[in-house]
C-alpha cells in the first residue's frame, strides 16, 4: 500500500533544550545533531539564535557541519531575529527560517498588547522578509489551539500569501484534545485558500498527556509534518515524543496510511544519548524507550510470548534498536566480543573510541563481575570530561557515619603530572567531596541538583550521576559514571570544574545562568 510521507521535524535542540535542566553545551548539541541525522529526521530545529550568543553559535556550528537534514532556526517576527537566523543557518545546504507570533486572545491582550490586524501585519512582514533570505520559510501562530477559528484561518491565509512554505499549528499549552484538533485541522483545510500548496505541520505540548495523540489526530486530518523531541523533552510536561509518534505511525501504518523515513533502529541509541547528556532519564515504563517497554514479567504473558511473540508484543525490540540479550560480558571477554556487543547495541565507534571504551570496560570488569548492556551503554555515553583535564581523579576515600559529618579525601593529578590531595568534611560524602575538589582546584562551585540513575541491574550496577552546579552566577551540568555512586558524583563535579577551567584558559565566556528563552 502506498502511503503518504510525514516529515519529522525534530526540535530537541530548541524546544527540548528550553526545558529547565536540559540545556546543552555546543559539543553536546553537535553530538545530538549528528545522532538526529543518523536517525534520518527531515528537519532539525537547532535553536533560537536571537536568544543568546551561545544559541547563535550552536545553530551556526550545526548548520556549518551540515549533517544532511534541513537546519532550521526560530525567530520572532522582527528583522533582528530573522537576520540572526539567516546568518546562523545559511551554512547548511538546506536551511529554513521559522517565524512565530502568538495569535490567541489571551496572548494578544496580556502578552503582546497588540490588536488582531497588527499581528497579521507583523506576521506578513516577517514571512516576507524571511522569504527574501530563504526559500524555505515556516510560520507558526503560537497558541493556535486557543485562537478563534475564523481569525486563525485569516492569519494562516495571510502567511501563506506572504510566502510561507510550511504552516505549523501549535498546541502551545497542551490544551486541545484529539477530536477538537481534528476539527481544527479540517476547518483550516476547508477555509484557508492555498493551504494545499503548503506543508501543514503540528506542534503539540504534553500538559494533559495528549501530545502524541493530538499530533496523530492532526496527521489523520491532513498534517504532513510533525514537530517532536527525543524522549518528549520540552517546556513543562514536554513536547510530542518522537519515538512514540514515529512508532505509532509505523505500527499502525495500515490505519493512518502514513509513514516516516526515520530509521527506527536508531531510536533507542538516540534516546539514550539525549538522556545521558541531559540527565533526564525516561521513566522505566515509558513507551518505546523505557527499560520496561519490552519486559514481560507476568507468568501468563511469558507463557504467551514463548508460544508466539505476537501474543503480547506489537513491536519487536530490535525494531527500535534495543538489542537486549542475556549475554553478559565479564573480565575474560575479549576485544572482539566487546566490539560485537557494541555494534549490536547500535553504536558505531571509530578505532579511537573503541579503544577508549574497551579500556573502560576492562576497568569496570575488574570491579564488577557481570557487565550488562546498560553498563556498556553507560561507558559509551560517558564523555568522561574528567579525563579531558586539566585534572583527572586518581583516588577517592570516604568515611561516613550516622552520628558525624562525612570526611572525603580526593587525590587529583594535574596537567603537570603532579598529585594534589585535599580532605574536607561535609553533611554527606558528596558535600565533602565538593569541598575537597574546590580546595585542590581553586574553583568554587555550589551544588544545585544531584540525579542518580542506575545503568543496569543488581547491587553492583553502575550509577550514572548528573549534577547541576553554579559557579560565578552561571549554571553548569556534568555527568559521571561509576559502580561507586560517590565516585560518580565526584567525577560529575570534576567534569564541570574542568570545563570551567578550560573555558577560563580559552577566554570563552560562561554560559547563561538561566537559559530560558525570555520571550517564549
Ligand atoms: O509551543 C509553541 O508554540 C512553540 C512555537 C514557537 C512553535 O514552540
Ligand atoms: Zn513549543
Amino acid at each position: 500500500m502506498a502511503t503518504d510521507k510525514i516529515r519529522i521535524f525534530d526540535t530537541t535542540l530548541r524546544d527540548g533544550e528550553q526545558a529547565p535542566g536540559c540545556s546543552m553545551t555546543l559539543e553536546e548539541k553537535l553530538r545530538v545533531a549528528r545522532a538526529l541525522a543518523d536517525l534520518n529526521v527531515d528537519i532539525i530545529e537547532a535553536g533560537f539564535p536571537a536568544a543568546s550568543p551561545g544559541d547563535f553559535e550552536a545553530v551556526k556550528a550545526i548548520a556549518d557541519a551540515d549533517y544532511g537534514p534541513v537546519i532550521c532556526g526560530l525567530a520572532r517576527c522582527n528583522p533582528e531575529d530573522i537576520e540572526k537566523v539567516h546568518q546562523a543557518v545559511n551554512g547548511a545546504r538546506r536551511h529554513r527560517i521559522h517565524v512565530f507570533v502568538a495569535t490567541s486572545a489571551i496572548h494578544r491582550e496580556h502578552k503582546l498588547k497588540m490588536a488582531k490586524e497588527e499581528i497579521i501585519r507583523s506576521a506578513v512582514g516577517a514571512v516576507r522578509m524571511a522569504r527574501e533570505l530563504a526559500d524555505d520559510v515556516e510560520f507558526s501562530p503560537e497558541d493556535a489551539s486557543r485562537t478563534e477559528l475564523g481569525y486563525l484561518a485569516e492569519v494562516v491565509s495571510a502567511a501563506i500569501e506572504a510566502g510561507a512554505s510550511t504552516v505549523n499549528i501549535p498546541d502551545t499549552v497542551g490544551y486541545t484534545v484529539p477530536g477538537e484538533f481534528d476539527r481544527l485541522f479540517r476547518y483550516l483545510k476547508e477555509h484557508v485558500e492555498g493551504i494545499d500548496g503548503v506543508t501543514l505541520s503540528v506542534h503539540c505540548h504534553n500538559d494533559l498527556g495528549m501530545a502524541v495523540a493530538n499530533s496523530l489526530a492532526a496527521a489523520n486530518a491532513g498534517a504532513r509534518q510533525i514537530e517532536c523531541t527525543i524522549n518528549g523533552i520540552g517546556e513543562r510536561a514536554g513536547n510530542c515524543s518522537l519515538e512514540e509518534v514515529v512508532m505509532a505511525l509505523k505500527t499502525r501504518e495500515e490505519f493512518f496510511g502514513l509513514h516516516t523515513d526515520v530509521d527506527t533502529r536508531r531510536l533507542y541509541p538516540t534516546s539514550r544519548l539525549v538522556s545521558s547528556i541531559t540527565g533526564m532519564h525516561p521513566p522505566r515504563n515509558k513507551a518505546i524507550v523505557g527499560d520496561n517497554a519490552f519486559a514481560h514479567e507476568a507468568g501468563i504473558h511469558q507463557h504467551g510470548m514463548l508460544q508466539h511473540a505476537s501474543t503480547y508484543e506489537i513491536m519487536r525490540p530490535e525494531d527500535v534498536g534495543i538489542a537486549r540479550s542475556n549475554l553478559v560480558l565479564g573480565k575474560h571477554s575479549g576485544r572482539h566480543a566487546f566490539r560485537d556487543r557494541v555494534r549490536e547495541l547500535g553504536f558505531e565507534l571509530d578505532e579511537f573510541e573503541t579503544n577508549r571504551a574497551f579500556q573502560e570496560f576492562k576497568k569496570l570488569a575488574d570491579r564488577k563481575k557481570d557487565v550488562y548492556d546498560g553498563d556498556i551503554e553507560a561507558i559509551i555515553m560517558s564523555a568522561d570530561g574528567a579525563t579531558s583535564g586539566p585534572y583527572t581523579l586518581k583516588s577517592l576515600e570516604v568515611r561516613t557515619a550516622t552520628d558525624r559529618d562525612a570526611l572525603t579525601t580526593v587525590t587529583l593529578i594535574g596537567e603537570d603530572g603532579q598529585e594534589q590531595s585535599a580532605s574536607a568534611e561535609g553533611d554527606g560524602p558528596i558535600a565533602a567531596a565538593v569541598k575537597a575538589l574546590e580546595a585542590v582546584t581553586g574553583v568554587a562551585v555550589e551544588l544545585r541538583n544531584f540525579e542518580l540513575h542506575s545503568a543496569s541491574v543488581g547491587e553492583d550496577a553502575q550509577g550514572e550521576v548528573t549534577v547541576t552546579v553554579e559557579h560565578d552566577g552561571s549554571s553548569y551540568r556534568g555527568n559521571g559514571t561509576s559502580v561507586d555512586i560517590v565516585e560518580a558524583g565526584c567525577r560529575a563535579c570534576l567534569e564541570v570544574i574542568n570545563r570551567i577551567l578550560r573555558r577560563r584558559t580559552s577566554g570563552l565566556s560562561a554560559p547563561p545562568s538561566d537559559p530560558t528563552r525570555a520571550t517564549i
